[in-house]
């Protein structure tokens, strides 16, 4: 039987479960690692496997691309027979994506116990995909294992049971900070031919790019603030085909703004590390530029990482335009308070989890053999 069968999906949750993968190696837990493939790009996947050093998924789903729900349907009928292939003790999800609800679902139907890595985070707002999935992964878990305190208040303003729920830090943290020097030592700017100072940009969150208001004034924004500072945007797919479709590369015809396709993980962290200041829409990146000390201006309405706000680098802008680039002055400027490293964001988070997890699979195995 295997102790953990891991999940994964999509690009953020590679470097969470690389520190679970390692987290499990030394508990001297077995684990098997499944990936969806709801990511299946080079440079959104394979990159992401070879340099964090993880193994070949021992399952392959083979998903792709879809509506949410022919992509979670799809995950959920792969999955199925392979958690009964591997019929493991606990089965380990990841962060919000589909994949991480679409397994959640299929074991607790199955009635395997299910661990949440990255529990009780909420920023309220149900139009996003990722609230609907985090949301209904926490109430489907066993173990709810957090990483900042007010993700504990949620849950259990939420009926969530407190010893269900255990503060462990943060993975993605974890695998930050093995990798930062590798990163930098990459020197992404350089080979792009970005010069330094510059200002990185995220955007991907269907909420920003899929309507055609709100894409044309984040990127006005950009073209302005790229006249003070040059911009580097690594595109996601999703957005490198609404900037075509509605016919918005005007605003990218910059000297200025240098865009590339999606980079792997040490490049981007690299870039994100030697930036001066990050202009995001994603959730992780948010996490990162706080302990990279790197100001972050988050170009949504809220955030479900409010620790990032308090102890770290990031306002919450929305999406105007003369916010955004008011905001980006401010950093350019260094107006920022004092910056703290969040509570147990340390590199043991992985360890953390896996030695609460090694604790219970014991008591398990001993509740079997004094029944056998
Ligand atoms: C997904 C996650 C999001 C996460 C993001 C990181 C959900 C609901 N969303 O969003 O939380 O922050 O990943 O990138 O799970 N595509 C490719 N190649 C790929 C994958 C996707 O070209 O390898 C294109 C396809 O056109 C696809 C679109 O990108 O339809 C969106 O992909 P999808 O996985 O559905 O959502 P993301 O926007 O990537």
């Amino acid at each position: 039987m295997t102790d953990l069968l891991i999940i994964a999906g999509a690009r953020p949750n590679f470097m969470k479960v690389a520190s679970i993968v390692d987290g499990a190696a030394h508990a001297g837990l077995s684990s098997a690692l499944v990936h969806t493939g709801q990511h299946y790009d080079a440079e959104l996947s394979d990159v992401f496997f070879a340099e964090l050093g993880l193994p070949e998924p021992d399952a392959h789903l083979g998903v792709g691309s879809g509506t949410h729900a022919e992509q979670t349907a799809r995950i959920m009928t792969a999955f199925e027979p392979v958690l009964r292939r591997f019929d493991p003790a606990v089965v380990v999800v990841v962060g919000d994506v589909n994949s991480t609800l679409a397994c959640s679902l299929v074991a607790a139907k199955e009635h395997y116990p299910i661990a949440h890595v990255e529990a009780g985070l909420r920023c309220h707002d149900f139009h996003m995909a990722e609230e609907i999935n985090r949301r209904l992964c926490d109430h489907l878990s066993t173990f709810l294992f957090t990483t900042s305190r007010d993700a504990r208040d949620n849950l259990v303003q939420e009926g969530i049971p407190d010893e269900r729920i255990e503060f462990v830090g943060n993975t993605m943290i974890d695998t930050l900070l093995r990798s930062a020097d590798a990163a930098r030592e990459r020197h992404a700017a350089e080979r792009l031919g970005v010069p330094s100072p510059y200002a990185l940009l995220t955007l991907h969150r269907p909420e920003n790019v899929d309507r055609r208001p709100i894409l044309e004034g984040l990127l006005e924004a950009v073209y302005t603030i790229s006249a003070e500072l040059p911009v580097v945007l690594p595109v996601h797919p999703r957005t490198a085909a609404r900037i075509e479709s509605f016919g918005l590369e005007r605003f990218l015809a910059s000297d200025e703004i240098h865009v590339c396709p999606s980079l792997g993980y040490l490049d981007f962290l690299g870039l994100l590390a030697d930036a001066k200041v990050v202009l995001t829409d994603s959730g992780g990146v948010q996490e990162e530029a706080t302990v990279l000390g790197v100001p972050c201006v988050t170009l949504r309405e809220s955030t479900e990482r409010p620790i990032t706000v308090e102890a770290g680098t990031n306002v919450v802008v929305g999406t105007r335009p003369d916010a955004i680039i008011a905001a980006a002055r401010d950093a350019l400027n260094g107006r920022r308070g004092p910056r703290q490293i969040p509570e147990l964001w340390d590199g043991r988070a992985g360890e953390r989890i896996a030695e609460r997890l090694a604790e219970e699979i014991l008591e398990l195995e001993g509740a079997v053999s004094a029944n056998a």
